[in-house]
Order: C-alpha cells, then sequence, then structure tokens
C-alpha cells in the first residue's frame, strides 16, 4: 500500500507514524504536517523525529498550513505537553522538511498516480480542504482516503460534543464533507478511540515488557495523555485515537461495526466541530464511511507486533 500520511505530531500521531513506518506492507511515500496539537514547527519536528527513530528518516516531509482556515489556532498542548511529546526533552532530528507545500503534495501525488496512493489524516483537515479547493475531484484520485476526526456519538474530549481535529478546523472538515462519498472517505472518530483503543495499565506494562526502542518511546511520549486520562477524560489509560485510525487503514479487517452516514459538522460556537449525523430516510444521501468498533485485541496485537520490531535498517 503506498501511503500519504497528514499529520499535526504529537504523541498519538507518532504512534501512528511508526505503525506505518514499520508494516512491511506499506511503503511510507511523504508525511505532510498541518497545525493542530502543537504548531506547525513543532509538528514538523515531531514528524521528523520519529521517522528518524523507526530508520525511515529518508521519508520526505512536507510542511502545510500553519493554522486553520478561517479561525485562530488552538493547540493540544495542555493534553500531550508543550512540545507535543510529553515534554521529555527529546533531541532535535537531524533532517529537515522538504522545500515545497504539503498542499501542493497532496495535489500532485494524487494527479501523477491516480487511485494509487491512500491518504491517512490525523490532524485537523485544513492541507486537505485547501487542496480541495484547488481541485475538487482530489478526494478521487486517493485509493481511498482515512480521516481520524468526529464524535458521532457527541461525546466530545475538546468540548462536551466535539473532537479536537474537527473542532480545531470545522471550515476544513465542511469543506471535505462536501466533497466526499463514503466509498472513497473513511472516518474513526473519538468514540472509537474512547471503546477500543484505549491502554490500560495491563496494556502499558505488556508495552514496556517488549523492551523494544519504539515500544518505550510509545509509552513514554504518552505520559501527559495518561495524566489528562486521569484528570479529565477519566479513562483507565492513554488513548490512540490516531493508531487506531491507522490500524483501520492498514487492516480493514479490524473494522467491527460502520455505517455509511451523512455527516455534517457544526460551525456555530455552542456546537463548534460537533458531528451532526443525519439518518433520517429523507435525509440527504450518505457522505462518509463512519467507522463505529474497531477489534479491539486485533488492533492491539498489531500495535505490539509493529513496536516489538527492532528499527528498519
Ligand atoms: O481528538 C483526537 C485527535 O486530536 C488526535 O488526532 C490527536 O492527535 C489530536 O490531533
Ligand atoms: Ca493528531
Amino acid at each position: 500500500m503506498k501511503l500519504i500520511v497528514d499529520t499535526d505530531t504529537a504523541s498519538d500521531d507518532a504512534v501512528a507514524l511508526l505503525l506505518a513506518a514499520r508494516d512491511s506492507g506499506t511503503e511510507l511515500d511523504a508525511v505532510t504536517t498541518v497545525a493542530g496539537n502543537v504548531p506547525l514547527p513543532l509538528a514538523t519536528r515531531n514528524a521528523l523525529l520519529t521517522l528518524e527513530l523507526a530508520g525511515m528518516g529518508g521519508v520526505p516531509v512536507y510542511e502545510g498550513c500553519d493554522r486553520p482556515m478561517a479561525r485562530p489556532l488552538s493547540t493540544a498542548q495542555p493534553v500531550h505537553g508543550d512540545d507535543g511529546m510529553g515534554d521529555l526533552g527529546l533531541a532535535d532530528p537531524a533532517g529537515r522538511p522538504q522545500p515545497g507545500h504539503a498542499v501542493d503534495v497532496l495535489l500532485d501525488r494524487a494527479r501523477a498516480r491516480p487511485g494509487e496512493y491512500t491518504l491517512v489524516s490525523l490532524g485537523p483537515l485544513t492541507n486537505l480542504a485547501a487542496a480541495l479547493l484547488r481541485d475538487r475531484d482530489l478526494l478521487g484520485r486517493y485509493r481511498h482516503v482515512y480521516c481520524m476526526i468526529g464524535a458521532p456519538d457527541a461525546v466530545g474530549n475538546i468540548s462536551a460534543t466535539a473532537e479536537f481535529n474537527a473542532w480545531v478546523d470545522p471550515e476544513a472538515a465542511q469543506i471535505v464533507l462536501s466533497a466526499a462519498d463514503p466509498g472513497r472517505v473513511t472516518w474513526i472518530g473519538w468514540d472509537v478511540s474512547r471503546r477500543d483503543a484505549v491502554m490500560t495499565p495491563g496494556d502499558q506494562e505488556r508495552l514496556l515488557a517488549l523492551d523494544s526502542p519504539l515500544a518505550s518511546f510509545a509509552h513514554r511520549i504518552n505520559r501527559k495523555v495518561a495524566e489528562w486520562a486521569r484528570q479529565v477524560s477519566g479513562l483507565s489509560g492513554y488513548d490512540l485515537p490516531d493508531p487506531v485510525a491507522m490500524a483501520v487503514a492498514l487492516r480493514p479487517g479490524l473494522v467491527a461495526e460502520h455505517e455509511k452516514a451523512h455527516v455534517r459538522i457544526a460551525l456555530g460556537d455552542e456546537a463548534r466541530g460537533q458531528s451532526m449525523v443525519d439518518r433520517r430516510l429523507t435525509g440527504p444521501p450518505p457522505n462518509v464511511t463512519l467507522v463505529r468498533r474497531v477489534h479491539e485485541k486485533g488492533f492491539k496485537e498489531l500495535l505490539f507486533g509493529l513496536l516489538a520490531q527492532e528499527a528498519r535498517v
């Protein structure tokens, strides 16, 4: 599978990048960065250092939009840490981003090889939306587009009812939804992470028992998310929204429940970023496939299996 990943690289994005980098059946062709969890320079730094740790320092990283379409940037540094990676004092990456803008990369790669690339987006959809404003048919030029975004059960993380990626840039999410179709675009929401991708204390012990550099990195950089779980979400450990979305792209058979539905993202301040799912028979036709449940055991076996491996030489 030829893969492009669009990411606002913080600690869970980094684990998702490790899965893509370690999966032998996946050719990670490019990484594009976007402002979200952290400001753009940090998202880029974190992507570069994660790829280098996974032995994939040759994967080109391109910087994209440094703010949402129509709002000031609100980061999730209170959740992930000021550096987005648990504030461990990680060394700077050796590499630098490539010249060229991420939006041009998202457009050019799909035009050059129509139907060959899978795109996985792990942050606000600002880059993809900006690309769509230049090429309305872009989504059809990807083999499939998987987005970690939304909360179809209206259980929010950044607000009572909204998921962070949709809340940061709801206009971008709406632009993608207006061009999407369920055969081409799959959304994996925070409901899946909350229910099927929480690293319980037992899972964390198992991860550390792998005694591999990638596994301990994945655990350590999520220490602030573990704190946020204790203090805010009440989950039994740090959850892995981006890794479970990446796992669906790598192994679609992990999907346990899904539905095709029409989704809009609310723009209004009170409900900003909320997923409005319209299942009325008289409603508009579905525009996305929503994953609702993932096989938790299968996801965690994939996670442990890929993180147990040594970095690619
Ligand atoms: O709501 C979870 C999403 O927001 C994840 O992508 C996480 O990295 C943050 O970007
Ligand atoms: Ca993310």
